[in-house]
């Protein structure tokens, strides 16, 4: 198989690591022109560090990709899609790995038209410089596909590649529930850890119950209007588990603000807000951190 992973952030780095001890997959990172690195230091989850060599994507190797697994910010997906398009092969797989929710019609008309995956992580992975990255959760992988439906060798091989790198890694008929799990998840962590600036092991304080039952509950509420049936015990239990599965990690909104850059709050609690009006379902305490958030990118 060949996969071209496009994205030099915590995540695209996390499974170029991963993937690249494949054989004889042919592997190669398409980074964007200000990424001058021909390697990076991969400290995996036992807290050992690996130098990993960076094969650099380019047009050709777009060209002739069988997957190409989009790590970039929810907002900069059009744009890179958009460049893309004309490279990428009409048969290859385009897997999207950002954070929060977009609608598939908003995507560049051409890519509506090839097989779409989501692919969603839930492991913590660390940004410490732009050279490395620290594993610090274990998390899993869903996947499944968005729109039309993937070719059977193709799954098959997709997931004995990814189950050999990944402890957890899920296959879903239905990947629209575990979408909406992983955006209430994010509505939860990210938020949280950027105003209050904590690492994402804080939100399972007490200080944050109330909080986290309440935006748990409007989502519940409006993901009922996609058709998506939530339990809230559940979701609260998972936002647990997630939290301190990455205690030590420091969430990507966080990292964002601190960093000074464009959070994704728009595509996370911003989502939730603008379904909320579309369904005339209340959501005060998502639209308040959306605002909070937006607030505090702001004044940085
Ligand atoms: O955005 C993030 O940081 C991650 O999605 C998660 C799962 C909250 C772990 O930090």
């Amino acid at each position: 198989m060949n996969i071209v992973i496009v994205g030099q952030g915590a995540i695209g780095l996390l499974c170029y690591a991963h993937l690249v001890k494949s054989e004889p997959l042919r592997l190669s990172l398409l980074a964007s022109p200000s990424f001058n690195e021909r390697q990076f230091t991969f400290t995996n989850i036992d807290g050992k560090d690996e130098t990993i060599a960076i094969t650099l994507a380019n047009k050709e190797t777009l060209k002739q990709a069988d997957l190409v697994i989009y790590c970039v910010k929810a907002y900069q997906l059009n744009d890179a899609l958009a460049a893309h398009q004309a490279y990428i092969g009409k048969t290859a797989v385009i897997a999207l790995a950002h954070n929060g929710m977009s609608s598939l019609t908003e995507l560049p008309e051409a890519i509506q038209k090839q097989p779409i995956l989501a692919m969603l992580f839930t492991h913590g992975s660390k940004k410490l410089a732009k050279d490395h990255i620290v594993h610090t959760g274990v998390g899993q992988v869903d996947i499944g596909c968005v729109n039309n439906t993937v070719d059977i060798d193709f799954k098959q091989q997709l997931m004995q590649l990814f189950n050999q790198y990944f402890a957890e890694i899920f296959w879903h008929q239905d990947i629209k529930a575990k979408q909406w799990l992983k955006l209430a998840i994010n509505c939860v962590i990210n938020p949280l850890t950027a105003i209050y600036d904590v690492e994402n092991g804080a939100i399972t304080s007490g200080q944050f119950t109330a909080v986290t039952h309440t935006l748990l509950q409007e989502i519940v509420e409006v993901a009922k209007h996609q058709q998506v049936s939530l339990d809230l015990a559940e979701l609260e239990s998972t936002v647990q588990k997630v939290a301190k599965a990455t205690a030590r990690n420091c969430s990507s909104m966080r990292a964002d603000i601190l960093a000074n850059k464009k959070t994704e709050i728009d595509y996370i609690n911003g989502y939730v807000d603008k379904l909320g009006k579309l369904y005339q379902v209340n959501t005060p305490e998502n639209s308040r951190l959306w605002q909070a958030v937006n607030k505090l990118s702001g004044k940085r």
